[in-house]
């Protein structure tokens, strides 16, 4: 189809055709044989799935360009099979919806690059997408709603960069009551013709119905489900549903009863992450039921609550996962974990010593919602998705690897696949050649030439960034603005006047050269003329600013404010918790994870000369020099790393160094280089 050919069927053999065949004695991995001769092509598999990967790879050693004309495929035979039998990619369709068909066009992309587990994640705090007879007001009432902070994030965002990938679509919006609302669901038809499509790719279709957190879209319009008739927002999380009633229990159940009806998969999933429990401390219901149950405390309820779930899914013959605060307590040896928390490192040893299957879904690498650099893709390539230090046995409970696309920022399909493409490629390597010989240098070149096929399917991909240009660069007398771009099918066009490039902006075609500092807004446009991020980089000029002579370095001042921040600066105005005077750039030990940090101090530079800064964080973090900013990192996000270069002078500088995580997993590392390559400072990892 993809180059406008259609093979005719047939039961017969044929010579000079693909023959597709099964093998006796079949099992249940995903083993298959292709083989290319000049008389045909063979397929061979153990089962259906393990054929249907065969074809994928004949798919892929096809040309990439759409339209070929040459289908020539050179003389080979492989051999192969997945190295997990878990490879998915799951969508939150509830923060921002995607239609049935948004989701098949995943799908088809997916089977492509041999991925066969679809996790749907249907409800959550925002919407409910998945119609339920028996309490139909779940998506009459949830599956719509007015805009909300997540909406706000995304309408900033498309202003601030004019980018309409971050707006909601027309057709997810309508006015009922006078008033503006956003949203969708899926009829129950709507499902099995979604399932029914995936099976047909090799791809089992996994729902969760995520509780008890995470619940509000169904405690709105059933509000007795709560403790206290009153869905609502505690100090982290949404208030959950109320474990303490039975008719909740019953609810639940009654949901899930529809739901092991519409998805045949054997495997779904519960949610049960990020529960907060301040109403169940309060709840007499609550109470009662861990005074009944001899629970220890909240925490206690809601590994009971897990539990009862557990054995419900088990008389239903369903297997349950769910995230990994399901660890806690005492957990049933059928459940299967995802572990998400990468902060979390004992959850795989301790899931598997425990006898529990788990998914790989580590918040650090899998998060496909999450901030990308320039080191994105070569981190998730360079990903070890199995501890070393687990036994062999352990090791067998590992079923595979997942990413995880969280919508509240992404508002449209075409973000979606921005998030995803091309990050899933190298998921797809991973899962599939997780072996240590793997080396970046060789993948990246087939990386770049698939981008022609991610063209061909009119994908929205991000496309590579720039190599060796950094937030800030620096330059002493003139420079040549040089940008060695891999994709040769984007355009690269920019403006220096701040406003956003369109498709006539200035095209760039060869080095050019600038004498005075310029500000470059840079936007790539894809082939078919879609444009992608917009992308800042300044190049300044600048004189070496000259530094002091100190005798001695002074300690580094470390102002410690235990609170959750969104930006750097906010925490300006914060009380202190503690001050530190320490030797150099650290986190002492006492400090929690509830951290926003400021650091002031001085580097020490050995001559005249640029250096480049390469901040990386998560979450947000900035650097000043001699009170100018250097790297701008803020924000929330995931592990990024920004460079931004000086011209300094021999000496004493003095820094400001800024960094908060917001209690999810951070890290901080600041290294500084001089213009040889040579590393004159380097935080520890931290
Ligand atoms: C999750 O990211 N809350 C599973
Ligand atoms: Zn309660």
């Amino acid at each position: 189809d993809y180059y406008g050919v259609t093979l005719p069927v047939s039961d017969v053999h044929h010579k000079k055709s693909i023959l597709l065949k099964l093998n006796e004695n079949g099992g249940e991995k995903e083993r298959y044989e292709l083989n290319v001769t000049k008389n045909g092509i063979t397929i061979a598999g153990d089962n259906p799935a393990s054929v249907l990967m065969g074809i994928q790879t004949l798919r892929q050693l096809l040309p990439v360009a759409k339209n070929s004309k040459d289908l020539t495929i050179p003389q080979l035979f492989i051999a192969d099979s997945a190295a997990y039998e878990w490879r998915g990619i799951m969508l939150d369709v509830a923060r921002h919806f995607l239609t049935k068909e948004e989701v098949m066009k995943m799908l088809d992309m997916m089977a492509l690059y041999k991925f066969n587990k679809f996790h749907w994640h249907l409800s959550d705090d925002q919407g409910w997408r998945v119609e339920i007879k028996q309490y139909p007001l779940l998506t009459e009432a949830s599956g719509w709603r007015t805009f909300n902070n997540h909406d706000q994030w995304c309408f900033d965002a498309a202003e601030r960069d004019q980018n309409n990938d971050m707006l909601l679509p027309e057709s997810k919006l309508r006015i009922r009551n006078g008033e503006q609302e956003y949203g969708g669901f899926y009829t129950q038809d709507d499902i099995r013709e979604v399932v029914a499509y995936a099976a047909k790719r090799g791809i089992e279709v996994i729902p969760e119905i995520d509780m008890p957190g995470h619940f509000t879209a169904a405690l709105n319009p059933y509000p007795e489900n709560s403790c206290f008739g009153e869905p609502g927002w505690g100090k982290q999380f949404s208030a959950p549903l109320c474990p303490g009633k039975d008719h909740v229990l019953e609810f639940c159940q009654n949901v899930y009863r529809e739901i092991f009806e519409l998805f045949p998969s054997q495997y779904v999933h519960l949610g049960a992450d990020e529960v907060e429990k301040d109403n169940w401390i309060k709840c007499p219901d609550c109470q009662k039921r861990i005074t009944d149950n001899n629970l220890e405390d909240e925490k206690d309820l809601q590994a009971w609550f897990v539990g009862e779930m557990n054995t419900f899914f088990e008389e239903n013959n369903k297997k349950m996962i769910g995230w990994d605060e399901i660890t806690y307590g005492n957990l049933s040896k059928n459940a299967t974990v995802m572990w998400w928390r990468s902060w979390m490192k004992d959850a795989v040893d301790k899931s598997t010593t425990n006898g529990n299957e788990v998914i790989m879904a580590p918040n650090s690498h899998c998060y496909f919602d999450y901030k990308q650099d320039h080191k994105t893709l070569q981190n998730l390539f360079e990903f070890e998705p199995v501890p070393q230090d687990i036994s062999t046995e352990q090791r067998k409970l590992i079923k595979g690897l997942q990413a995880n696309l969280w919508a509240e920022s992404v508002a449209s399909f075409q973000r979606a696949e921005y998030m995803v493409f091309p990050r899933i490629l190298i998921l797809s390597e991973l899962a599939w050649r997780n072996d240590t010989s793997r080396r970046w240098e060789e993948f990246y070149p087939k990386l770049v030439n698939e981008f022609t096929r991610l063209d061909g399917y009119q994908i929205n991909y991000r496309p590579l960034d720039l190599p060796d240009v950094h937030f800030t660069n620096t330059f002493v007398g003139e420079t040549m603005v040089t940008w060695n771009y891999p994709l040769p099918q984007i355009e690269l066009r920019y403006t220096t006047d701040g406003t956003t490039p369109d498709r006539n902006a200035e095209l760039y075609t060869e080095p050019f050269q600038i004498t005075e500092t310029t500000n470059f807004i840079i936007r790539y446009f894809r082939p078919d003329g879609s444009a992608a991020d917009i992308f800042r980089t300044s190049y300044r000029k600048e004189s070496y600013q000259p530094g002091e002579a100190l005798a001695k370095l002074p300690s580094v001042h470390l102002d410690w404010h235990e609170a959750v921040v969104r930006k750097c600066l906010d925490m300006d105005t914060l009380p202190v918790k503690k001050s530190y005077e320490l030797s150099t750039i650290s986190i002492p030990d006492e400090v929690s994870q509830t951290r926003a940090l400021c650091y002031t101090g001085f580097f020490d530079f050995p001559e005249d000369d640029i250096y480049t800064f390469h901040l990386n964080s998560d979450d947000g973090s900035q650097l000043y020099i001699n009170d100018e900013i250097v790297v701008d990192n803020d924000g929330p996000h995931g592990s990024v790393t920004l460079s931004g270069q000086k011209a300094l002078g021999k000496g004493a500088h003095p820094f400001k160094l800024y960094y908060f995580d917001m209690n999810n997993g951070g890290c901080l590392h600041l290294k500084i280089v001089d213009q040889k390559g040579k590393v004159v400072f380097e935080t520890k990892k931290m």
